[in-house]
């Protein structure tokens, strides 16, 4: 059976892009930022997921306002990646999963997250930055990488606890998948920044730093936020949160810290990285079993 080996979130800001791009790591601004990535290539390294599945938010380019589903999720074999405007370089098509993405689409459905499914799906920085911060050297990355999308961006917004209940829904669709499969899921965007109007370059230390601390152990504490409150305390782009919550809930076993990265600001945004262990209830109920 396919087992959940990890959860990584992490912001997906254009200008990280554009600094990988530029090879600027080194350089002063961006050395803190890169630095906190070593620990999560440690620990790729050394657990090796066969699959990713990433939660993100498109920003307009496979989905407009003029039709925005709330989650929708990738049923192709391969993704192309397009650049939305930022002018950043466009990466190789990425590989996908369709016969596992049907299965979690499956499970979805069947269990009332009536997700749209998209054959066809174009993927954005969202998408794109987090693999590549993940994955430098992008031949090392995992072969199949499944597009999970929550609308961040047209009101009205699906819930915090809607959101947690989603990824739980996709945790247990996981589990459920019969090849043996290592499985890391990846929540992208945030923490707190506003982009535009009277709060531009709203950034929120306090509610930020509580957040990485709830998603380790107690994620439902976030569930209690509605979204007029979450924009007001993580700004009206800090709202992209809900997909790391969502990732938080398809860790369905023991979940750990393994480390975590906080550095304000990179552009508009206080940038985070969080990484989780998750030890599948099975094993551990084997352990204490043996
Ligand atoms: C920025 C952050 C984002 O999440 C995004 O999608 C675009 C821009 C920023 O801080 O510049
Ligand atoms: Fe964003």
């Amino acid at each position: 059976m396919a087992t959940i080996i990890g959860g990584i979130a992490t912001t997906h800001v254009p200008a990280i892009g554009n600094a990988i791009a530029k090879g600027l790591q080194n350089d002063p601004y961006w050395k803190p930022f890169f630095d906190g990535f070593k620990s999560a290539h440690t620990w790729l390294e050394t657990n090796r997921p066969d699959v990713v599945v990433v939660v993100y938010n498109d920003h307009g380019l496979n989905f407009f306002l003029d039709k925005i589903p709330t989650f929708a999720v990738g049923a192709a074999d391969q993704y192309q990646h397009a650049d939305e405007g930022w002018g950043l370089p466009v990466s190789a098509p990425f590989p996908g999963d369709a016969e596992f993405s049907w299965h979690i689409i499956e499970q979805l459905v069947g269990n009332e997250f009536d997700v749209t499914s998209c054959q066809e799906m174009l993927v954005d920085h969202a998408f794109t930055i987090p693999l590549a911060l993940l994955w430098p050297d992008a031949a090392k990355r995992p072969t199949k990488i499944i597009p999970v999308e929550i609308n961040t961006v047209q009101h009205p917004l699906p819930t915090p606890a809607r959101c947690l209940k989603f990824g739980q829904t996709i945790g247990r669709a996981i589990e459920s998948y019969a090849p043996d499969l290592k499985v890391l899921v990846v929540g992208t965007g945030g923490l707190s920044h506003q982009l535009d109007g009277e709060r531009a370059g709203f950034i929120n230390k306090d509610f930020d730093l509580f957040c990485l601390e709830q998603l380790v152990k107690t994620p439902e504490a976030l569930t209690r936020y509605t979204i007029p409150q979450l924009v007001e305390l993580a700004g009206s782009q800090g709202v992209e949160l809900l997909n790391w919550i969502a990732m938080r809930g398809a860790l369905t076993g023991r979940v750990s810290k393994v480390h975590s990265n906080y550095h304000i600001p990179i552009s508009n945004t206080a940038s985070a990285l969080l990484v989780l262990d998750n030890h599948p209830a099975k094993q551990t109920e084997l352990r204490k079993a043996g």
